[in-house]
């Protein structure tokens, strides 16, 4: 098994379950022409958060970590009339390619993205006592994933679901001896949530387009 199965695979299932959409497929084109990287989900890790956001009745989303809005789109289009997403990018640039993506997908009433670092807006979200979320979506920093978990568990309601992005990136999770910030990040994040009481927890790992990576879930208790 290798990485051209595992595309062929994805691409399977995709071409049976998503198909071509032109909003998705006109905000990977822009993201691309204008030079932003490739890392957003997969068409089908994508449909998957949107699922997910539908399986829980999500109303409130947050998301960390914007990119081109690709994963933005996937999950505002789960929301219910009323319903509203709050993502964050630091970067200037991709924040301009998301806002045009996420207008062109007719969402710009439902999605508020915030440009600036992901913890000084979330410092100001707790300050304004911010309502909580139903979804929250992690895949900013990874250096910060454990700070952005302690902020989620706070300001998630119980039945609601945390989740974290690229926790496993080839088996790097496993060096405890790494000096890399991503993953020390991600091995905080894991040692953080398996102790932490109120919630509960899994990760799977993952094969697709994107290589071999994973995921983490929390359901907030
Ligand atoms: N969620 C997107 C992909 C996000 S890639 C999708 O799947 O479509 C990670 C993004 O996080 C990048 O755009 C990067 O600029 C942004 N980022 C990195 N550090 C950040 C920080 N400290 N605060 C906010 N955004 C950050
Ligand atoms: C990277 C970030 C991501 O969120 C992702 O899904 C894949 C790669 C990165 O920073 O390299
Ligand atoms: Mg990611």
């Amino acid at each position: 098994m290798d990485q051209s199965t595992w595309t062929s695979v994805d691409e399977y299932f995709a071409e049976r379950f998503i198909g071509a959409d032109e909003d998705l497929d006109a905000a990977l084109a822009a993201s691309a022409e204008a030079g932003l990287p490739a890392i957003q989900v997969s068409p089908s890790q994508g449909k998957l958060l949107m699922l997910l956001a539908r399986s829980i009745g999500a109303r409130r989303v947050l998301e960390l970590g914007t990119l081109g809005g690709y994963s933005t789109i996937w999950m505002a289009r789960a929301l219910p009339p009323g319903g509203r997403l709050v993502t964050i990018e630091c970067d200037a640039r991709h924040a301009a390619v998301a806002s045009a993506n996420i207008a062109r997908a007719g969402l710009a009433g439902v999605v508020e993205l915030r440009t600036g670092r992901a913890a000084d807006v979330l410092a100001g979200m707790k300050a304004q006592r911010c309502e909580p979320f139903d979804l929250v979506f992690i895949d900013a920093d990874k250096a910060s994933m454990a700070e952005y978990f302690a902020w989620a568990v706070e300001h998630t309601r119980s039945g609601g679901v945390i989740i974290a992005d690229n926790v496993v990136r080839e088996g790097a999770v496993l060096d405890d001896a790494s000096r890399d910030a991503s993953v020390r990040g991600v091995r905080s994040f894991c040692e953080m949530a398996g102790a932490d009481r109120r919630v509960n927890v899994t990760a799977v790992q993952t094969v697709g387009v994107k290589g071999y990576d994973g995921f983490a879930l929390a359901l907030v208790l």
